[in-house]
């Protein structure tokens, strides 16, 4: 299943990049929370996708890296970056080597992975000790919410289970494993990290509004590798 979750971005990759702007609320809280010094640092985007919050942020340095599962966003995220380099690879298997990065930075891409805290260990271990992470992910509460849309009442909020996710205006539809809090916050990466900020979000119509309710659609992390 693991492996269909990641193909599915190379069919839509050319809607998702048309739709980029949508986000909003998420695109520009997430680059705000990167308020620190870029500059000769090298930092790496996991699940870069098509490259575009690293053209925004190579304004500030020019070592940029990414890494993407899916081959079709990777040959935008080369054009949109020239000089960023770029590999076909999991964010559970990072192919660089132990504290190469100043920073690391992941949005909307860690809930794709069906082991989220593998994901959280591989960026700390390929951060240098100081060095900073900033990611954006889905919200387990917004998944939790899709999974009764799915499945119906009854469902069971610490089950992983496939959801369904509906983005710009129904036009994309993403399937994702549901993830629990726990699963970010566990205590590896309270071992590894500092957290300086939190944040959450809604960023409708990034994510569907299910029931017309209001919740975070989103959270954000900042910390610092101990
Ligand atoms: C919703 S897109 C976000 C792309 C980009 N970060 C952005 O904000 O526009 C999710 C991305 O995660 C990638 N992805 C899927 N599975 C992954 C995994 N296990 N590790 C890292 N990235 C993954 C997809 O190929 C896709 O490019």
């Amino acid at each position: 299943m693991n492996k269909d979750i990641r193909k599915q971005y190379n069919n839509f990759h050319d809607l998702y990049t048309e739709n980029f702007a949508d986000d909003e609320v998420s695109n520009s809280l997430f680059h705000k929370t990167i308020d620190f010094n870029l500059e000769k640092k090298k930092i790496l985007d996991v699940g870069c996708g098509d490259g575009k919050d690293l053209v925004i942020l190579s304004k500030k340095t020019k070592k940029i890296f990414g890494i993407d599962p899916s081959i079709e966003f990777l040959k935008k995220a080369q054009i949109n970056n020239p000089s960023g380099i770029f590999k076909e690879a999991v964010g559970e298997k990072i192919p660089f080597q132990n504290e190469s990065f100043d920073v690391v930075v992941s949005k909307w891409a860690i809930q794709t992975s069906t082991n989220v805290p593998k994901v959280l260990s591989e960026m700390a271990r390929v951060l240098k000790k100081g060095g900073s992470l900033v990611f954006l992910t889905k919200h387990p509460i917004l998944q939790f919410l899709q999974k009764i849309r799915d499945y119906g009442h009854g469902v069971d909020y610490y089950k992983q289970q496939i959801t369904t996710s509906k983005i710009y205006s129904g036009t994309i539809t993403i399937k994702e494993p549901s993830h629990t809090i726990g699963e970010y916050f566990n205590a590896e990466f309270l071992k590894n990290f500092e957290i300086i900020d939190y944040k959450e979000g809604t960023d409708f119509p990034a994510s569907t509004q299910i029931n017309g309710d209001t919740y975070p659609t989103f959270f954000i992390v900042k910390a610092k590798k101990k």
